[in-house]
């Protein structure tokens, strides 16, 4: 096991580049299933989330190679195995198995996804669809299990926006007879990434990126070869850290359309950001003042971004308040910003932070993927040396994460945990 450690207070400069991404990765990967020939994704990024999709793509019998970020899966001799426990648990993204393998097989069993622990996560509203596709669907021990003798096109209105349930909904729709409406869906860019896949494979969706998603089920899905699109959370992350710290950074890879709502708050702030075809430029100002964010669904600002934007607002001048209106228990970063001598208390589903204050190197542990974010840039503001713990969460999400900030000039390395200090973590 291993740790994460970040000299701060220095500046970052120069050119860093973004990986495919991750919420597009966990849901394309699941999605070839549903193909009859073998399907190429390239640009994947190297997180553990990946790997472990590859595993159990195997495990249910796929023929699937890695490398250089790019998946080669023939999905021809897959079978519907059962996936009740083991590396389902590891990873929230497991419930589009759900979708993939009841859309193709139409029948599926998988244990009950894992993931980050941000408050309930319910999957109600997949559940909702698939019933209404025809499917019958029992919990049992910690099992879902779904079978249908035949899934029908429905008219299914999504009661919460979700990006899981409008994705996995179209991935059980797409071969099933007629034709399905999607109202209230999801308009994440991640689910027209999926769309367009689909598409590539053979299927007929109109609308995705809008909240009526229409499908028209086709007999067969073929091969074909699709590329990622660039994570934007990973790219917000550079951008955050770079308003943070930020002596004039070049993030690459990017679509800047999809990150307008941290543009305008970083602009707010008073931070340099230039926008290019597929660059954004960030630069720190002389001072920057306090904001409030509100996460909202897309194309509002996005609530894997509250947790790093509010290390950033510790060194603003002024009061911000952080409300999540998406996860009622995304705070656990707090506690540790708290410990590195952050102002920040909060109250009900909101964090309000009093700033500027100059944070102090401290051990801290990452509760979850975005906690990770916040402390990593916590550290690279902070005098002092930080050292972080639970960097098994980090490593879900970010692709090579210390090359890539080593590269602006960054001094973060990974250090090999003691017994000790492994005992200690686990205990507190
Ligand atoms: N919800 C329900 N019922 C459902 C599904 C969702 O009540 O059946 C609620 C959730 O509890 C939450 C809200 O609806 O309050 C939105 O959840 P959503 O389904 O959109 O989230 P998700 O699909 O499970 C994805 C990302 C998350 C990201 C959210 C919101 C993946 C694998 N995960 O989760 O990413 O926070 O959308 O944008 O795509 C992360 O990357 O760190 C991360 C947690």
């Amino acid at each position: 096991m291993e740790k994460l450690k970040i000299a701060g207070a220095y500046p970052l400069k120069g050119q860093i580049r973004v990986s495919g991404a991750k919420n597009s990765a966990v849901a394309l990967i699941p999605a070839t299933i549903l193909a009859e020939s073998p399907v190429t994704i390239e640009g994947l990024p190297d997180i553990s989330d990946v790997s472990i999709l590859k595993d159990l793509l195997e495990e249910i019998g796929g023929k699937v190679t890695l490398e250089d970020q790019m998946m080669h899966v023939d999905p021809s001799s897959m079978v519907s195995m059962p996936l009740p426990n083991g590396k389902v648990k590891k990873l929230r993204a497991s419930y589009y198995l759900m979708g993939a393998m009841l859309g193709r097989f139409k029948k599926a069993v998988i244990g009950l996804p894992g993931g980050c622990h941000l408050g309930p996560r319910p999957i109600d509203q997949h559940i909702k669809g698939f019933e209404a596709l025809g499917a019958k669907v029992t919990n049992e021990q910690g099992a879902i299990y779904l079978r249908a003798d035949e899934l029908r096109g429905a008219r299914i209105y999504l009661d919460v926006v979700s990006v899981g349930a409008t994705i996995n909904i179209m991935l059980a729709a797409v071969k099933a007879k007629g034709k399905t409406i999607i109202e209230n869906a999801a308009k994440e860019p991640e689910i027209i990434d999926v769309a367009t896949l689909l598409t590539s494979m053979g299927a007929k969706i109109k609308g995705a990126g809008t909240d009526v998603i229409r499908i028209e089920g086709v007999e067969e899905l073929k091969g074909c070869r699709h590329t990622i699109i660039p994570d934007r959370i990973e790219a917000g992350t550079f951008m955050i850290l770079s308003a943070a710290m930020g002596d004039g950074v070049l993030i690459d890879n990017v679509i800047p359309q999809h990150l307008e709502s941290v543009i305008a708050k970083l602009r707010e702030m008073g931070v340099t950001v230039e926008t290019s075809y597929d660059q954004i430029f960030v630069r720190r100002g002389e001072k920057v003042k306090a904001v409030d964010i509100k996460t909202l669904v897309h194309p509002g600002f996005p609530t894997d971004l509250q947790q790093p934007f509010s290390s950033l607002l510790t060194s603003a001048e002024g009061t911000s308040v952080v409300t999540d209106t998406i996860y009622s228990a995304r705070f656990k970063h707090i506690d540790e910003l708290r410990r590195m001598n952050a102002n920040v208390k909060v109250e009900g589903r909101s964090a309000i932070i009093t700033g500027p204050v100059q944070l102090q190197g401290a051990k801290v542990k990452a509760s979850d993927l975005r906690a990770g974010a916040a402390l990593v840039i916590a550290g690279l503001m902070a005098e002092g040396v930080t050292e972080i713990t639970g960097l098994e969460h980090i490593d879900r999400g970010y692709s090579n994460l210390v090359e890539k900030l080593n590269g602006l000039g960054a001094t973060i390395w990974r250090e090999k945990m003691t017994e000790e200090e492994i005992e200690q973590m686990k205990s507190s």
